[in-house]
């Protein structure tokens, strides 16, 4: 449910703007599917996005040079995605049945009464989602965005000299990842959860549409400063510990316990994430499907499923993308599960709904 904002060509860079690391994927359309034309990441300093907004546009730009340059990269169109519930917000409303058309005549208005900021603050969107049982009525996903988060991004993207042509939604991104790699079926009801350092992002898909999404700021930065807390580290350490690799003065083994009651919060906030859906009317979640950087923690998924009591699956977003051999396959095996929202990114083309 991308909102288009200009018209590019049919090469898009999907660019996945994190709070700690840039990811961007590139795909080229086959005849059937999809192959890999480029994957890499990029560390982003501290504090430059905060809650999906950008606090430091300079530093933002400046990186984004640096890794444009270092890594050779030629594409100018991108998709990139909000995040963050003070940036973006989806929900879902039944309104009288109407066609795509006459809804894009009157979504601002039906927006309005449910959105939590002032309608003339933000960018509306939309999606049909389908007929609800009650005659003549029918379920639409409301988007809205603030102008201002967009317009800061459209312009460091610019500035660094980059042509955004897509603003999509990190969680509608997730569904197109989703639908990308795995087989639908028809009424499968499947949570996918994105968490990185600072956001979660959730999207339940019913048969591999997206019926909810709701974003969280809960993330992985919890555990490094847990680590940080207790043993008295620089985040630099902290972050190392949580990777695994062990420092001189604290073992991998001694830093175990403390990872996983970091990881405390983040799971009562994926079981509170999974409880908002219920209340909206969803059903039973057959599965989780994670990625983002807190599925790369040991014993994190296995935690999750135990404490949700449903079986939680590590993300393949190149699961159908086709590798070509340039590629270094532990690259996408270790690190693949970052690259969720990106993938689902690469594959929006302008004028897509
Ligand atoms: N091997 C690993 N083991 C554990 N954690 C890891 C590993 N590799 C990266 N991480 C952590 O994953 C996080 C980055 O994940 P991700 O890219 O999903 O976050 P982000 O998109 O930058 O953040 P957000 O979207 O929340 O702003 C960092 O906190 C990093 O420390
Ligand atoms: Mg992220």
């Amino acid at each position: 449910m991308p909102f288009n904002i200009g018209l590019g060509s049919s090469r898009i860079l999907g660019l996945d703007i994190g709070s700690s690391l840039i990811k961007a994927v590139e795909l080229k359309e086959l005849k059937t599917g999809y192959e890999l034309q480029f994957f890499d990441t990029y560390p982003l300093p501290h504090d430059v996005i905060v809650d999906g907004a950008i606090m430091d546009s300079i530093r933002l730009s400046e990186t984004l040079k640096e890794f444009i340059n270092k890594k050779k990269i030629k594409t100018k169109d991108i998709a990139i995605a909000l995040a963050g519930h003070s940036s973006v917000m989806v929900k879902r409303i039944a309104i009288p049945e109407m066609t795509e058309e006459e809804l894009s005549e009157s979504i601002r208005f039906e927006a309005e009464q449910y959105i939590p900021f002032p309608i003339d603050e933000v960018n509306i969107d939309f999606q049909i989602l389908g007929p609800r049982p009650e005659a003549g009525q029918m379920d639409v996903a409301i988007v809205a965005a603030k102008k201002d988060v967009v317009n800061e991004y459209v312009t460091v993207l610019k500035e660094t000299g980059l042509n955004p042509v897509v603003v999509d939604v990190a969680a509608f991104a997730l569904s197109n990842m989703y639908e990308l790699n795995y087989e639908i079926e028809p009424n499968r009801v499947v949570a996918l959860f994105n968490i990185g350092a600072s956001t979660m992002n959730m999207c339940v898909v019913v048969g591999g549409l997206p019926v909810l999404a709701r974003d969280s700021s809960v993330g992985t930065n919890m555990i490094t400063e847990a680590l940080q807390r207790e043993f008295h580290l620089s985040y630099e350490d902290a972050e190392l510990l949580k990777k695994g690799v062990s420092l001189q003065t604290v073992s991998v083994e001694d830093a175990e316990p403390v990872i996983m009651s970091g990881a405390e919060e983040i799971l009562i906030e994926v079981a509170r994430s999974i409880d908002y859906y219920r209340t909206q009317g969803g059903e039973e979640v057959h599965e989780i499907i994670l990625s983002g950087g807190a599925s790369l923690i040991k014993n994190f998924n296995q935690a999750l499923s135990e404490r949700i009591g449903i079986e939680v699956r590590t993300a393949e977003p190149f699961r159908n993308i086709k590798i070509p051999k340039k590629f270094d396959p532990l690259l996408i095996d270790e690190i693949g599960p970052v690259a969720a929202v990106a993938v689902g990114l690469a594959i929006r083309r302008p004028g897509d709904r």
